[in-house]
């Protein structure tokens, strides 16, 4: 049988001891699919990494496994974190599968309630304040120090270990790394995990190149492009409203080690990349996710975009973890209508065309 999960599949490259748990909910191993109609009307050659597809719906498993695992084997009995709601999922799922305690930390009125309804299903104690991301991070950074639980988010190094496996499943999906790697950027953990997992593959002599590194903010969370932390961040991708990120550096480096770039994308350029790959490619991410396609857009307009290159955009989460703003983001919207058949072939008719 295949090896699950990523513990067991990339064992020889990740921090892991006879004592390491088996711990594993099937994560990894995501889907590569090709974006047919993009890559034509770009006039490249585009991939999408579907990290919704894991088991909480976001890349944020790989990392988690792996974090989790290791606090069990180090004899903690709790683990903690903030989060804009994927690292809050996965962590109360892992948790749960060990017989861990569980506590997050979650800024008020921006988690998707599909990321909340997780965490809360799941068994963690879910703690709302009246912050954001930056503040709530801060908080359990003492907190898990104070009270000897393991802090699971990105500072926590096991999480880059295990995300960066994604980059050694890209690597072999496509028999080597790709040209470009356009990533979302939020506390900029994934894009120094990939970075990380491209170097290792490379220099194992699993790809014989490297990619560029291409990391996405949003416009209204962008510290890491204005050069300064954002104190009010703000962004319709609620994932990555981030105004202070841990991982600064190492993503600021992934960028200029690589000869990428970071940049900025509106949330007008996110929700259209959005609604782009669901009405175009049959693919439904979270908001934050769409982020990847629209800065390849945006490289697009402004002529940086090499014709034929070979891209990969990371698709982080899965559409359906924030259904409230799928429901804002499209302008024909479900019809109410008596229970008649004449009136549902009347609006049938009127829909034709458009
Ligand atoms: N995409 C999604 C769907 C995310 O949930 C996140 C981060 C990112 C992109 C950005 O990744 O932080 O490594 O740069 N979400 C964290 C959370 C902050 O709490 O779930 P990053």
């Amino acid at each position: 049988m295949m090896k699950s999960g990523i513990i067991s599949r990339y064992r020889s490259f990740l921090p892991v001891t006879q004592r390491t748990p088996q711990l594993t909910l099937h994560e990894g191993n995501t889907p590569l699919i090709r974006a047919d109609v993009l890559s034509d009307r770009w006039g490249i050659d585009l991939y999408l990494k579907m990290e919704g597809w894991n088991p909480t719906g976001s890349f944020k498993d790989r990392g988690m496994v792996l974090a989790v695992a290791k606090a069990a084997e180090e004899g903690s009995r709790a683990v903690i974190c903030a989060s804009t709601g994927n690292t809050s999922a996965s962590a109360a799922a892992y948790a749960a599968r060990l017989g861990l305690r569980c506590v997050v930390v979650v800024p008020d009125n921006r988690v998707a309630l599909g990321k909340l309804s997780q965490a809360v299903v799941y068994g963690a104690e879910v703690l709302v304040i009246e912050g954001n991301f930056d503040q709530a991070l801060e908080m359990v950074r003492e907190i898990a120090d104070d009270q000897g639980f393991t802090l699971v988010n990105s500072v926590n190094p096991y999480r880059i270990q295990g995300q960066k496996t994604a980059a050694f499943e890209v690597c072999e999906q496509l028999g080597e790394a790709p040209d470009i790697l356009a990533i979302p950027v939020g506390n900029a953990g994934n894009i120094s995990a990939y970075w990380k997992g491209f170097i290792e593959f490379h220099q194992t002599s699993r790809s014989s190149r490297l990619p560029q590194m291409w990391g996405f903010e949003a416009d209204g969370a962008a510290p890491i492009v204005r050069g300064e932390p954002v104190e009010h961040p703000e962004t319709v991708a609620t994932a990555i409203r981030i105004g202070n990120p841990a991982s600064w550096k190492t993503a600021v480096a992934a960028a200029v080690e690589s000869g990428g770039r970071m940049d900025t994308v509106t949330d007008d350029e996110i929700l259209q990349a959005y609604r782009e790959l669901a009405r175009s490619e049959g693919i439904f991410c979270e908001p934050a996710s769409a982020a990847s396609v629209a800065g390849v857009f945006k490289q697009k307009q402004s002529n940086e975009l090499p014709d034929g290159a070979r891209v990969v955009c990371v698709l982080t989460g899965n559409g359906l973890k924030d259904p409230s703003t799928a429901m804002d983001a499209v302008t024909v919207k479900p019809k109410k209508l008596p229970c008649d058949r004449e009136a549902v072939r009347e609006a049938i008719d009127s829909r034709e065309g458009t």
